[in-house]
């Protein structure tokens, strides 16, 4: 029997790769979509006008779409709501006793919500004990970070394990897919870079001390780096490349350095899940890498890609990453936070 699942916002960029990726999952099954007033009680062929590549699956296009309000036959629900809908929608569905993996920004930080990266911090999930008591909620929620966030945090995990990271700056090449539908208006975009993506900065670096900070005593700790971001809007469709310096708190060589990512793994439950990549982090020796066109969808959309690592005069190490936004900085990693809840008995 597999565990019914909806998902809230199922129409648009980030609910469409949901659905792409649930359609045939082999513990998930879909028995719910949801989106706003626009989309409800539409047909979702109708509702989503498809927009991926792949096929629309058969079996949910005839779907009517339910309204995020409504009461939903599953047990658990992925949302790729906007913050502001989700800081009230996804309340709901844990109060009502519904396991909640969400994409929005809404409930991140807080003390008690798990910021959870599987390979990076799975004992994160200890803290829902805490939140459970804490917010009388029978149902519980786990979040994942900002797209830009977990590309990058996957990058600098093995680093802060292996020596410690201290200080980093980061500039952001984020592609129009990472801004929904219809997004950023083409005439704005075409032949053009937009700088300052509004909030994004402040997320990537209050996000990724949370993660790496990992947690003790059920409740999410900070770890200490100094973090600087920066960020664009560029002309592609697909992947946010990132390009990063960083201070290490023990100085390595490049080798240690490409030898951490290349032997990162999650722990071998988490590299056990249906969705884990076979690694985490690839390293690319070859120049001009990584690239989106090339490189984005390494690993089904689920691998940080790392090259172009080379000394930096001003801080010790700088070095090119990037990740497939709406499956890696989204979708994927939520449906891979479900699979860990999952693994550990928490839900089923
Ligand atoms: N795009 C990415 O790469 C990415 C990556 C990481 C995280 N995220 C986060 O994921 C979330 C979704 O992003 P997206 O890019 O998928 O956005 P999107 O394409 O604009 O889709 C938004 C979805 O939310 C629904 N919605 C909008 N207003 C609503 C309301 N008032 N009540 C109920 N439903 C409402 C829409 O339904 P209708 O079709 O009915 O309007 C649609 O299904 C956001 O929080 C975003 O920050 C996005």
């Amino acid at each position: 029997m597999k565990i019914p699942v909806g998902i809230l916002g199922a129409t648009g960029t980030v609910g469409q790769r949901f659905v792409e990726r649930l359609a045939e999952h082999p513990w998930f099954e879909i028995t719910a979509l949801a989106a706003s007033e626009r989309s409800a009680t539409r047909p979702y062929a109708e509702a989503s006008r498809w927009r991926l590549s792949s096929p629309l699956p058969e079996r949910l296009a005839s779907m009517k779409v339910a309204h995020v309000a409504d009461e939903l036959p599953c047990r658990a629900v992925f949302s790729a709501l906007d913050a502001a809908t989700a800081r009230e929608v996804e309340p709901l569905f844990a109060r009502r006793g519904a396991f909640v993996f969400s994409n929005a920004s809404a409930h991140r930080m807080d003390d008690d919500v798990p910021l959870l990266i599987p390979e990076i911090n799975p004992d994160s999930l200890d803290v829902l004990e805490r939140q459970r008591a804490v917010r009388a909620w029978k149902g519980s929620l786990v979040t994942n970070a900002n797209c830009s966030t977990i590309i990058l945090a996957m990058a600098l995990a093995p680093l802060d394990r292996a020596f410690g990271v201290e200080r980093a700056f980061v500039s952001t090449l984020q592609a129009v897919s990472g801004a929904g539908y219809p997004g950023v208006p083409s005439l704005d975009i075409l032949g053009n870079v937009i700088p300052d993506i509004p909030e994004e900065a402040g997320k990537i670096e209050r996000e990724v001390a949370k993660i790496l900070g990992g947690a003790r005593d059920a409740t999410a700790r900070r770890a200490p780096l100094v973090l600087s971001a920066m960020t664009y809007r560029v002309p592609v469709e697909e992947g946010h490349t990132e390009s990063v310096s960083l201070g290490l708190g023990r100085k390595a060589r490049a080798d240690e350095v490409e030898t951490a990512w290349q032997d990162f793994r999650g722990r071998d439950d988490v590299a056990a899940l249906p969705s884990a990549p076979a690694r985490p982090v690839l390293y690319v020796r070859e120049r001009h890498r990584p690239q989106p066109r090339r490189d984005v969808h390494a690993g089904d959309g689920m691998c940080a890609t790392v090259g172009g690592l080379q000394p930096c005069p001003v801080l010790d190490w700088k070095f090119t990453v990037l990740g497939h936004n709406t499956i890696r900085g989204a979708a994927g990693a939520s449906i891979l936070n479900a699979e860990l809840a999952v693994s550990k008995g928490l839900l089923s």
